[in-house]
């Protein structure tokens, strides 16, 4: 069984991940820490909790960064809707959940990386602010972790929000530049390979059908996502299952075929979040960044549709 933490920022896909983690029997889902990012850490914390109970789970969230190291964030919800979950849960407030954990995520994170150390996979499926702030605060975590897995960069395929970039370096890039120079034992897992992996009309049609509680509820804020995804990328078959391929690689490396690279993060102008090819990083710095730029996807699509509702 594969311990496993997962750091996210409950968008959708986010959500699917966490149903997936939790159904997956390789899995042993230890907890979960949440950012901003697809939408303010209130609504993401909400969102996870609400995904545990649903899943009758007693998973641990807790509640981490606020904002990026260094930039701003604005919210437009766009591909996730304003709340994260394609504002499905427009009754349930932040504040209704009074039980967050005084423990903040970043602490959490490093207890929890003292406790498993190589055991423990940490799969972060949002802004790498968590980490990165977890490190500055402890970088002993950094030789101790057994590896993160962290859905995020583009290297042979054009971003998503900008020509370059992907939306969870590109919201906070110094976070993610900094993630990578310290040579933390990682698996990048960008669009290049996650853009192959499409779910479809047809599939939420399914769980839409199967009527429990749950598949009806990720059939909902599902729905927005494919809507989004048809108007932004007319050309694709349905949307692309970003955080839930991070899950897969994180059980099992197979699903995807990688290559080693010194990694680093464009930090500003229009390429801000950009992943690059780090040339010039001394040679007797370990390589320990592994790039994935093959998916099966077939083998990966049919293991989450077995796990999903
Ligand atoms: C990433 O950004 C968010 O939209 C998704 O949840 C995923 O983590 C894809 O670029
Ligand atoms: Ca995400």
């Amino acid at each position: 069984m594969v311990k496993m933490i997962l750091d996210c920022d409950t968008g959708i896909d986010d959500a699917l991940a966490i149903g997936y983690a939790v159904h997956s029997p390789e899995i042993e889902l230890l907890g979960i820490t949440v950012c901003y990012g697809m939408a303010p850490v209130d609504y993401t914390y909400r969102n996870a909790k609400k995904i545990v109970q649903l899943l009758g789970n007693d998973i641990g969230v807790w509640k981490g960064a606020e904002k990026p190291l260094v930039l701003e964030k604005e919210y437009n919800g766009l591909i996730h809707g304003m709340d994260g979950l394609g504002n499905t849960l427009g009754n349930v407030q932040p504040e209704d959940l009074v039980d967050c954990p005084s423990l903040h995520a970043v602490d959490y994170l490093i207890e929890k990386i003292y406790e498993y150390k190589e055991e423990l996979t940490l799969v972060v499926t949002g802004p790498l602010t968590n980490l990165a702030l977890a490190i500055k605060k402890d970088p002993n975590i950094i030789n101790l972790v057994g590896k993160v897995v962290s859905m995020g960069g583009a290297l042979t395929t054009p971003g998503n929000v900008n020509r370059y970039a992907e939306a969870n370096y590109a919201i906070d890039p110094h976070a993610a530049n900094y993630v990578y120079k310290t040579n933390i034992p990682i698996t990048m897992v960008g669009l290049d390979v996650t853009r192959k992996t499409l779910l479809t009309t047809e599939d939420v049609a399914n769980w839409k059908q199967k009527g429990t509680e749950l598949s009806c509820f990720f059939a909902e804020f599902t729905q927005y996502y494919l809507d989004a995804y048809k108007k932004i990328h007319p050309y694709l078959k349905g949307c692309a299952l970003h955080d839930p391929l991070a899950i897969a690689v994180g059980k099992d490396p197979s699903f995807v075929q990688t290559i080693p690279i010194h990694l680093e993060v464009e930090v500003e102008g229009v390429s801000a979040g950009r992943t690059i090819e780090d040339l010039y990083r001394e040679e007797s710095n370990p390589l320990q960044t592994e790039v994935s730029i093959k998916v099966d996807a077939e083998r990966f699509m049919e293991d989450f549709y077995k796990n999903i509702v």
